[in-house]
């Protein structure tokens, strides 16, 4: 091995199918297991997935398409690509940067639980993991869930340590068409269950009255986080690409996999949660860790003699969308400290490993030891806070900045020259004045109500979005606004 990276040749996929599947791999996680199927559910089923894939084919694929070029173009992560190319607009690649060192540790502390379940499912069986109150005595354990976590993050570490296609690129070409198989294979099960078919036009038929301000909202949101935008994952996967590789087909693939993958866990989550919860009558589905960690083993224990077996198999399939999430997380990592430092890829994969493992145990430390901690308020836990900065603040900032850069600063021809590179972008002009004008306006409005939500006022969200954005930029205390939105 090469001591300096500067002898060391940067990492490169074998090709654009190997580019691909890590795109998808890095977007199919937990955000399309447990909350593309609960949003879907909340917003009138149909109207949520049609509004979904008219974003995630407008706003989501253009962004991605930004990501990767800019990677490509400056063979760079994050950092070193807005540096290179105006050296004031780095503080973007640091605060890009910055996000998946925050999203990593907690991730994979979930990652942990995931381990744990499977682990679980195959040792003591689906009475053992559906039994009353498993869930929380795991999480609240102040010694396994350590070492759950700590067993999720070496399996990761350990596939990037074997390098982009030695390691990245064959782990995912086995997990990623296995977890197709499994997503399909439990869906068809559950739909054969009694009763689902009802679930399933629940989840399926669309109810148009559902279709708000709201919904948009929450499907851009939904958006963000499934396609692993604005965290520099895309820039530096974009950085490995050849430049002979059609950017523009490739980042529809990933975005159309994700696509596929969150779909398909509505087909299996929704049905099963309609029996189970009443979804019909007025029930409710929780997004988060209670839906898959608590709600679905229930509802496997009452499919019988099938349900051990089930479990094992949605387990597995968890595990592999977390774990190629993870396993992009470090990569981005990784890249960074060893464009940043000029330190060895393997040193430097060692210098974030530690430090994923250090605050991965501080955070988890935030379900036992400081479980007095309550960042945002009552039952709160420092990985919630994690989760919030790095999703709702700094993301939506981070897409708004990177947005104003390539729209504004060094300017759109940049990039469609670089998509240019290898093949027609027949559709550059739509592109630019999404990139101009409607991606960063949207974000704008996601950031707001994100931090409205959480620190302003709550409940003002339960009234329509229109209307408190409306009273937010004509400045009244929110106090008011929802005094004057109720009236
Ligand atoms: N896109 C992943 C998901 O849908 C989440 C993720 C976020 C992965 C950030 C990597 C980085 O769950």
């Amino acid at each position: 091995m090469a001591e300096q990276s500067k002898h060391e040749e940067r990492s490169a996929w074998s090709g654009k199918l190997g580019f691909i599947l890590a795109g998808a791999a890095s977007a199919v996680g937990l955000g399309n297991l447990w909350r593309f199927p609960t949003l879907a559910a909340k917003y009138g089923g149909g109207t949520f997935i049609f509004t979904y894939f008219i974003l995630a084919f407008t706003v989501g694929i253009s962004l991605l398409l930004l990501e990767t070029a800019l990677g490509r173009h400056t063979k760079l992560s994050v950092v070193g690509a807005f540096s290179s190319l105006r050296s004031r607009w780095k503080f973007v690649g640091i605060l890009a940067a910055l996000v998946p060192f925050i999203i990593t540790p907690y991730y994979c502390i979930i990652g942990g639980w995931v381990t744990k379940y499977l682990f679980s499912y195959v040792a003591e069986g689906s009475g053992a993991v559906a039994a009353e109150g498993f869930f929380g005595a795991f999480i609240t354990d102040p010694v396994f869930t350590y070492v759950f976590m700590i067993i999720f993050m070496l399996l990761c570490i350990g596939v990037v340590a074997l390098g982009v296609q030695n390691g990245i690129e064959k782990a995912n070409k086995v997990m990623m068409p296995l977890l197709l198989i499994m997503a399909i294979g439990i869906s068809i099960f559950v739909l054969c269950q009694p009763g689902a078919m009802e679930g399933a036009a629940y989840y399926l038929i669309p109810d148009w009255s559902m279709l708000s301000g709201e919904l948009v909202i929450n499907a851009l949101g939904q958006m963000f986080y499934s396609l692993s935008l604005a965290m520099g994952i895309m820039v530096t996967y974009g950085s490995y690409l050849n430049k002979k590789e059609n950017l523009a087909q490739s980042v529809a693939g990933i975005a159309g996999f994700d696509l596929v993958v969150s779909f398909l866990a509505g087909l299996m989550i929704v049905p099963a949660a309609y029996m189970a919860l009443g979804l019909g009558d007025g029930g409710t589905m929780n997004a988060g860790p209670s839906l898959i960690f608590v709600t679905l083993p229930g509802v496997f224990e009452g499919m019988g003699g099938a349900a051990t077996i089930i479990g094992i198999i949605f387990f597995l399939l968890v595990l592999f969308a977390a774990a190629t999430s993870a396993i992009s997380l470090i990569e981005a990592c990784t890249s960074i400290i060893q464009d940043e430092t000029k330190l060895s890829r393997n040193k430097s994969l060692a210098v974030c490993s530690i430090f994923v493992i250090v605050a991965g145990c501080f955070i988890n430390a935030g379900y036992n030891v400081l479980i007095g901690i309550e960042p945002l308020g009552p039952g709160t836990q420092l990985l919630d806070f994690f989760d919030f900065i790095s999703n709702s603040v700094m993301m939506p900032i981070v897409a708004v900045l990177t947005c104003v850069f390539v729209g504004w600063i060094i300017k759109p021809k940049t990039i469609i020259d670089e998509v240019r590179q290898s093949a027609k972008f027949s559709l550059a002009g739509v592109w630019t004045v999404i990139i101009k004008y409607i991606a960063p306006i949207l974000i704008i409005i996601i950031l707001i109500v994100n931090v409205v939500k959480m620190f302003v006022a709550p409940e003002l969200l339960a009234t329509s979005i229109p209307d408190w954005l409306f009273h937010v930029i004509y400045s009244m205390s929110p106090e008011d606004a929802l005094a004057a939105a109720a009236a």
